[in-house]
């Protein structure tokens, strides 16, 4: 949800800027623009244009590159539609000032009124511009110091905000400032960088400080001083990043997305590992620092981690027996919910920046809640809010549409509900599901060798209108996630149902030809044969079946079966999942969709 980047140092600004906003794409790219300071006193180089980076690229002219400090800027747009007006930078009167910003300044309204009085001019429709006036009238007041006017002005500034501010009179200054929206620092030799996240300078540096909330950063080529609103100095946390540039990088692959399914056997190694043994005995030292007295289990999340979250349910409740709900973070907080002091709140999210989710983490927090999260960026918000952190180890995901990060968010539950329940398995069954877990690498390695017959079953669905996913138990959160997927990535009408729920109102949808794909569950399972039912009743009713199914069932029914390996049910999403990943990728490069970038979407959404 907008991309920031800012760099000072002693190379050509532009090109690292520009590199920066390219990792960052993924979180919005309607438009983008840049403003370079080129010198004490000379006029600020900007350029910003509609569409994505490339058109901005188009538009820099050789005078951009001899700057060596500036800032950058890849939007979703909130307050006014994707024109060059709209996009970042916005400038000062004068000029002279530059700022960019992602969130939402939430009385943009009441200050652009009092800022029109004051005779300033207005040239978009954004919240953000009205900061760039503030601040030019706070530099005036300051005696020309651009920190001091940041603190005061965030004093005036309600809602979620990344800003980033350069002022053409002091060119190797850069000053930041968040508040509910993430700003990482990178610390270079002789230059030093800030950005959304710590991809957009991972190229240049391996060290980060992370920053707090309502904490205003300067920094120059060879310093950075972090303040809170006060001017209070303060320490911030140092940490280094434990992945490599060719991480963020496509490797060989068409798309991240691709890359990012094919990644999943690593991810879910690295998420297991030093974590479980064949014995099943979990070591979460990280679930030290929680009182882990609790009565109730409470989940919030958003998106594919909310699924995540749906799947969790039924492992953490079947083998520790405590009760477990998953609700939408973003429905949480405003339906005024009661929490016992025994509840713990574990919150899911890739990014740790998602604002649907901090915020109901927050809430839950102000209700007495022990919060854990489980998180795939460290030093992100929502971890560092929580009281205990279940790190993820699914190195950067990019592809908008989640993949990694959610086989790794299953993993994680699987891991907190063992670690629960260790006194309530017996050790047989502790050991059949700890091999069980660390087996799952290599049998989604098995799935993905079979993308060829895949990528050949999805061409024969191509002119669908509408895809229906159905499942039970586990399934049918697998079922919610098939068909986001194809929502995201194809723009197809697609939905997931619960099998029993077939006759109450969907199976109406059913005509003849339309596509369902089913989660067949394993042998011995208790709904196996209810579920053999339910596609009796849509295939009856004209519908093509797709199976996915494991190799000890033997289907008769289908049109197409997808075969994947045996596991435990309570595992079974971790394999399921994955053929309709490539489904849904699959149709979206038949329809000529921008797979990595789809259409309206943005990974971190850090606005409400
Ligand atoms: C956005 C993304 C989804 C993601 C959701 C939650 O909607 O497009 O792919 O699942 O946010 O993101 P989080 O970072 O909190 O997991």
């Amino acid at each position: 949800m907008c991309g920031i980047v800012g760099y000072t140092g002693g190379k050509s600004a532009i090109s690292l800027v520009v590199a920066g906003l390219r990792r960052l794409e993924y979180r919005g790219y309607d438009s983008a623009g840049v403003a370079l300071t080129d010198g004490q006193g000379a006029p600020l180089l900007v350029e910003k244009r509609a569409g994505k980076l490339a058109n901005l690229e188009a538009a820099l002219t050789s005078t951009f590159s001899q700057s060596t400090s500036g800032i950058g800027h890849t939007r979703w747009a909130t307050h006014g539609g994707p024109t060059d007006s709209n996009a970042h930078p916005h400038l000062s009167g004068d000029g002279k000032l530059a700022v960019i910003h992602n969130g939402i300044i939430e009385n943009y309204i009441e200050l652009k009124e009092e800022l029109l009085k004051k005779g300033h001019k207005f040239y978009s429709e954004t919240d953000t511009e009205s900061v760039a006036h503030l601040l030019s009238d706070a530099v005036a007041d300051s005696g020309g110091d651009l920190a001091t006017a940041m603190r005061n002005v965030c004093k005036k500034l309600k809602g979620s905000f990344t800003l980033l501010a350069v002022h053409s009179d002091n060119p190797e200054i850069i000053v930041g400032a968040r508040r509910n929206s993430p700003l990482v620092v990178g610390v270079g030799d002789g230059e030093n960088f800030l950005a959304s996240d710590v991809s957009a300078f991972i190229s240049s540096t391996k060290r980060a400080l992370e920053l707090g909330q309502d904490e205003v950063v300067v920094v120059t080529p060879n310093s950075i001083l972090v303040v809170d609103l006060e001017g209070n100095v303060l320490t911030p946390k140092e940490y280094e990043i434990t992945w490599d540039a060719a991480a963020a990088e496509r490797g060989g692959f068409a798309h991240f997305m691709l890359k990012e399914i094919f990644e999943q056997p690593k991810a879910i190694s690295d998420t297991l590992l030093g974590r479980i043994d064949e014995t099943g005995v979990v070591r979460l030292p990280e679930l030290d620092l929680l009182n882990l007295d609790v009565e109730r289990i409470l989940i919030l999340a958003c998106g594919t981690a909310y699924h995540a979250g749906l799947i969790g349910k039924y492992a953490i409740e079947t083998w520790s027996q405590i009760a477990c709900d998953v609700e939408l973070a973003s429905e949480f907080r405003y339906r005024r919910p009661v929490l016992s002091p025994k509840t713990l709140v574990i919150t899911i999210s890739q990014s740790g920046e998602t604002m649907d989710t901090l915020m109901a983490l927050r809430y839950a927090k102000s209700l007495g809640a022990k919060a854990l999260s489980i998180c795939n960026t460290h030093g992100s918000t929502i971890p560092r809010e929580s009281d205990a952190v279940i790190y993820t180890h699914g190195g950067p995901e990019i592809a908008v549409a989640s993949t990694k990060a959610l086989l790794t968010q299953i993993i994680a539950l699987h891991l907190f509900a063992l670690h629960l329940s260790v006194k309530k398995l017996s050790p047989s069954d502790l050991e059949k599901i700890g091999n069980e877990l660390l087996a799952l690498p290599s049998k989604v390695e098995q799935v993905l060798e079979t993308i060829e017959a895949l990528r050949e079953m999805t061409r024969g669905f191509k002119d669908a209108t509408s895809v229906l996913f159905l499942g039970r138990h586990v399934g049918f959160p697998s079922a919610l996630e098939g068909a986001l997927k194809l929502k995201e990535l194809a723009y197809m009408h697609a939905e997931g149902f619960a099998g029993g729920e077939l006759k109450h109102g969907p199976i109406a949808l059913i005509e003849e030809g339309t596509p369902v794909i089913a989660i067949m569950p394993p042998v011995g399972s208790e709904i196996r044969e209810k579920m053999a039912s339910n596609i009796q009743e849509v295939k009856a009713r004209g519908a093509r079946i797709i199976l996915v199914a494991d190799t000890s069932i033997d289907i008769a029914s289908a049109d197409h079966v997808i075969r994947v390996p045996e596991t435990h049910e309570l595992l079974q999403p971790i394999i399921s999942i994955v053929p309709l990943q490539v489904f849904a990728y699959e149709m979206a490069l038949l329809r000529g969709n921008d797979v990595d970038q789809p259409r309206n979407l943005a990974k971190s959404v850090t606005v409400e």
